[in-house]
């Protein structure tokens, strides 16, 4: 496999990636496994200290536009511990017949399960880079801020087993963090340039997440297209699109998070929507 602007010399060992080798002398602070790491968040404050974007319906909404009323089967991986996108496809696609949630993290796992479970939803612990179609290939796939590890080998492997998982034809469906954005945000916002003051690797796409205690990789669209080339897609820079979070629940939470009053600022992505060909 031929990888084109890679951020990261390839690790030959799988095992390592989680090392977070690349850029380490550019933040104050890491920890060696993001696996742990999530746990960790996630025992410490069950995720309640973080922007969960599919809290808002609008965004549902978004991520959902271009799905097939249709669809039966779905695969959500790194769904984390707010199983809010779960309701929203139960209550809106009636044709469902399976919807599978994986996540790494055991605790999200149990958190997600324990505030949303129903008949058509199945829950299992897996490393989104691990993903095969073993029970029959997916309609869709809907990624949420879950590729973002600071190993860019990582992400590519996970980008690639979505395309596994996916059948002929099936929609990938993705929100990724883009490192411009906080680049945009830290140089306009005096309450967020203290939050992400010394953070931006820009580079190499790289933040390092204060609160989480994690660095991360915020791809650039053109990054991500070819990565989605790269795992076999065809994909065209048309089918990557910004996506906005602004809407007044977003601007409650930038406040309660951020301490930000400021209407006019508002994070946003990219949402990659592109099909198996
Ligand atoms: C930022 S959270 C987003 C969670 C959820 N999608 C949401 O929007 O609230 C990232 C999630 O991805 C999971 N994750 C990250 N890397 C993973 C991997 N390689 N395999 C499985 N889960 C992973 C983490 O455990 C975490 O739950």
């Amino acid at each position: 496999m031929t990888h084109r602007f890679l951020i990261s010399e390839p690790e030959t060992n799988y095992a390592s990636y989680s090392e977070f080798g690349t850029i380490e002398s550019s933040f104050p602070l890491k920890r060696k496994n993001e696996k742990d790491c999530w746990e960790k968040n996630y025992l410490e404050n069950y995720y309640d200290e973080v922007l969960n974007v599919t809290g808002c319906q609008r965004v549902n909404q978004r991520i959902t536009q271009c799905l097939d009323p249709t669809v039966q089967r779905v695969h959500i991986p790194g769904c984390g511990s707010k199983p809010h996108l779960q309701r929203y496809l139960i209550e809106n696609f009636p044709n469902l017949d399976k919807v599978i949630c994986t996540d790494w993290s055991e605790t999200a796992l149990t958190l997600a399960r324990r505030s949303f479970d129903h008949p058509k939803l199945v829950y299992q612990q897996a490393d989104t880079s691990q993903l095969n179609p073993d029970d029959g290939p997916c309609d869709c796939v809907i990624v949420v801020n879950s590729i973002l590890s600071a190993s860019d080998i990582l992400n590519r492997q996970m980008i690639r087993a979505c395309h596994r998982v996916l059948k002929q034809g099936g929609l990938f469906i993705g929100l990724f963090p883009d490192v411009l954005c906080s680049v945009e945000l830290s140089s306009i916002s005096s309450e967020l340039s203290e939050l992400l003051d010394g953070t931006i690797d820009v580079g190499k796409n790289m933040v390092y997440e204060r609160r989480q205690g994690m660095n991360q990789i915020f791809y650039t669209p053109l990054r991500l297209k070819q990565i989605f080339i790269e795992a076999g897609f065809e994909i065209k820079f048309d089918h990557i699109q910004r996506i906005a979070f602004d809407s007044p629940f977003f601007q409650g939470e930038y406040l309660r998070l951020y301490g930000l009053q400021d209407p006019d600022l508002c994070i946003w992505e990219n949402i990659v929507e592109v099909k198996k060909s």
